[in-house]
């Protein structure tokens, strides 16, 4: 958890029920619309990763754009979107993956990285883990070392981030 983890918490909303019957969904919009709620996590991901000598960050479709964006801004280091199924337009890989709420694919295209490349895989949430451990064998696949998976949000009491630690990775959560 960051130093601003509980602040981060207190501006996610919580919408009970949705989109399904018994998903308590974590909404962001009302962090993103603090644009010093923003500047916030932001810099936490940014401090924490600053000297970590990445070559990218990893970001999945498609609120992990949102964060991992301004942070391969501040980096200097650059941007890879792992997408949904059918939006990448070159040559891809793809894994498949069960969501708290249904299947879903992500791509990558073949070429995102070179072999040994350090990469962050970022995303805002994770609950089941399926989707960011979806997007870390797609980096490993393509020769990209993945240096830790990070998220705004955990879900412990889904089981995501241990099943995401027993694959063997790092993952940092700002809040939980
Ligand atoms: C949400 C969230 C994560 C994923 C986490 O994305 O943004 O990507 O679910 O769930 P998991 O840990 O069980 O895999 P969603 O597929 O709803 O897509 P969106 O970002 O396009 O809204
Ligand atoms: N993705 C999967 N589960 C979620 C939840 N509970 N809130 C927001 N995004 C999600």
């Amino acid at each position: 958890m960051s130093i601003y983890g509980d602040y981060i918490k207190s501006v996610i909303r919580t919408v009970p029920d949705w989109p399904q019957e018994g998903v308590n969904f974590r909404d962001i919009t009302p962090l993103l619309q603090n644009s010093s709620a923003f500047r916030k996590l932001i810099d936490s991901f940014v401090h924490r990763y600053q000297e970590l000598d990445l070559d990218a960050i990893a970001a999945i479709d498609a609120r992990g754009f949102i964060i991992g964006a301004p942070l391969a801004y501040e980096l200097g280091c650059s941007f890879v979107p792992v997408r949904k199924k059918g939006k990448l337009p070159f040559k891809t890989i793809s894994e498949t993956y069960s969501l708290e709420y249904g299947h879903s694919s992500v791509e990558l295209h073949s070429d995102a990285f070179q072999k040994g490349d350090r990469i962050l895989v970022m995303d805002d949430l994770i609950a089941t883990g399926g989707t960011m451990l979806a997007a870390a064998k797609l980096i490993q696949r393509s020769g990209g070392q993945v240096v830790e998976t990070a998220t705004i949000v955990d879900l412990p009491e889904l089981g995501g981030s241990r099943r995401i630690r027993e694959e063997g990775h790092n993952v940092f959560a700002v809040c939980s």
